[in-house]
């Protein structure tokens, strides 16, 4: 159904080994970064799960894309989704999504919620892709800006029709 751009994504969990590009990316990707040590933290937390999105280029793995969520009793919460600038437009952040999505559903999680900009056009379209869609909106949440609170329903995917992270 989806333009695949890209061959052998693989998706892993986030290790430390991974942090320095972690941040990098990060540092390119925001006006306000995550700093390493809440990546730190993020790994040592046992409700985060957090991934690596990792190409194989010139048998080198290189880190395309990561992902935080966090799963609490049935509730998940995506706390961020980033693809490097150079691997943009790829399909990545689909894949990624749909990953952390399916790990989610087998989690037993019935409900995902998610905050974003209002301006980021990008992750919003993504988003709405995937059936998230917008549940209410924290006024200047990010101090500049307002924030999106999107959510999507996993509990009934017979009714649901935005089956596309089932394969
Ligand atoms: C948002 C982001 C994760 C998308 O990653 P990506 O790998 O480029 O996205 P994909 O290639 O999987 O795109 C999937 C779909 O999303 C939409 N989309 C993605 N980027 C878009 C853009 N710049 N403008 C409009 N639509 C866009 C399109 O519908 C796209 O499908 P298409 O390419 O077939 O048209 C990436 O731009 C990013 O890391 N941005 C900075 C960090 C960020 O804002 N993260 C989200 C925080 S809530």
């Amino acid at each position: 159904m989806h333009k695949e751009r890209f061959s052998g994504l693989k998706i892993l969990p986030m290790i430390d080994e991974d942090l320095d590009a972690v941040v990098d990316i990060e540092n390119v990707s925001y006006v306000r970064p995550w700093s390493r040590k809440t990546f730190v933290s993020e790994l040592n937390n046992p409700i985060s799960h957090a991934f690596a999105g990792k190409l194989n280029i010139d048998g080198k793995d290189v880190l395309a894309a990561y992902s935080v969520s966090w799963i609490v009793q049935g509730e998940a919460h995506l706390l961020n989704l980033t693809v490097h600038p150079d691997f943009r437009r790829m399909g990545i952040a689909r894949k990624l999504l749909a990953f952390n999505l399916r790990f989610m559903e087998e989690d037993a999680v019935g409900t995902v919620f998610l905050e974003v900009r209002r301006s980021n056009d990008a992750a919003r379209i993504l988003y709405e892709e995937y059936g998230f869609r917008e549940f209410y909106v924290r006024e200047k949440y990010y101090g500049d800006e307002d924030a999106l609170v999107m959510g999507l329903e996993l509990e009934d995917p017979l009714k649901s029709p935005y089956s596309l992270w089932r394969d």
